[in-house]
């Protein structure tokens, strides 16, 4: 089996002053010289700045939150890849179940972001998962195959070799509950599967993150599923001691 770094990404979401983030990224960048896991923290574009500064000499690595599927042009108040790619981000959050769910964006729209991010040279995370209502009606293999398969229509599966994904459950977004890590397994080996069917040497390589309610008590035995490779962590980021253990777990 091919080896995956486990990647450990911080998501700040639209939290912090400019002082506060300052310090968190200052405290994490402090504290993970030593991991083995790829550590990441995505903060608000606004924010890419300050800390692209601090992080600049460290271990950490810069991600951003989302960004435009267009490059330039009549577009108020959206960011361009290259934009992020200037501020040293390495990453690019895409589909958080936030944006599908309050931004509209469908999945062909995600798709379309997953292209402009590879073109600019950086990573897209893309994001899936079902609610629960779709898992209470069986639904979670469907809504899943909907949401990888835009990217794999629209581009090829090539695309999927730069690419990391991450499985959050929107019921454990924030919510305090988790998957189990046997639901969790289930769903990421379905994940790797369905990418294996197309091409078997880029699945073995994909790290698929998970994300819903990550924290340090619960994170070690979810890293040690087969198929889980590291987390998505929002509420959990937001503090540096928290964030640190979480990256411990993960190796
Ligand atoms: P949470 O958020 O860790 O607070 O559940 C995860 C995410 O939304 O990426």
């Amino acid at each position: 089996m091919a080896h995956r770094q486990s990647l450990i990404a911080g998501n700040w979401k639209l939290n912090g002053s400019r002082q506060s983030v300052i310090e968190l990224a200052t405290a994490v960048s402090a504290g993970c010289g030593h991991l083995s896991a790829e550590v990441l923290v995505c903060p608000t574009s606004v924010h890419l700045g300050d800390v692209s500064t601090i992080t600049a000499d460290s271990a950490v690595t810069l991600g951003a939150q989302n960004c435009s599927n267009e490059q330039s042009g009549a577009f108020t108040g959206e960011v361009s890849a290259s934009m992020l790619a200037e501020y040293g981000c390495k990453y690019v959050i895409l589909g958080h179940s936030e944006r599908r769910a309050i931004y509209h964006e469908s999945s062909e729209w995600v798709a379309s972001k997953c292209q402009a991010v590879q073109k600019a040279g950086l990573t897209p995370i893309l994001c899936v998962g079902e609610t629960l209502e779709e898992r209470e009606a069986g639904q979670v293999e469907s809504v899943i195959a909907e949401q990888l398969d835009a990217v794999l229509n629209s581009a090829s599966i090539q695309a999927f070799d730069n690419m990391v994904v991450a499985y959050e459950p929107v019921w454990a977004i924030g919510t305090g509950k988790t998957a189990s890590p046997e639901q969790a397994q289930e769903v990421h080996a379905m994940i790797r599967a369905r990418i294996a069917a197309h091409d078997n040497a880029i699945a073995q390589a994909l790290r698929i993150l998970y994300g819903g309610s990550v924290k340090p008590d619960n994170a070690t035995t979810l890293f040690s599923q087969v198929d889980i490779d590291g987390g998505l962590i929002g509420g959990a980021a937001l503090d540096a001691e928290s964030f640190l253990a979480i990256c411990e777990a993960a190796g």
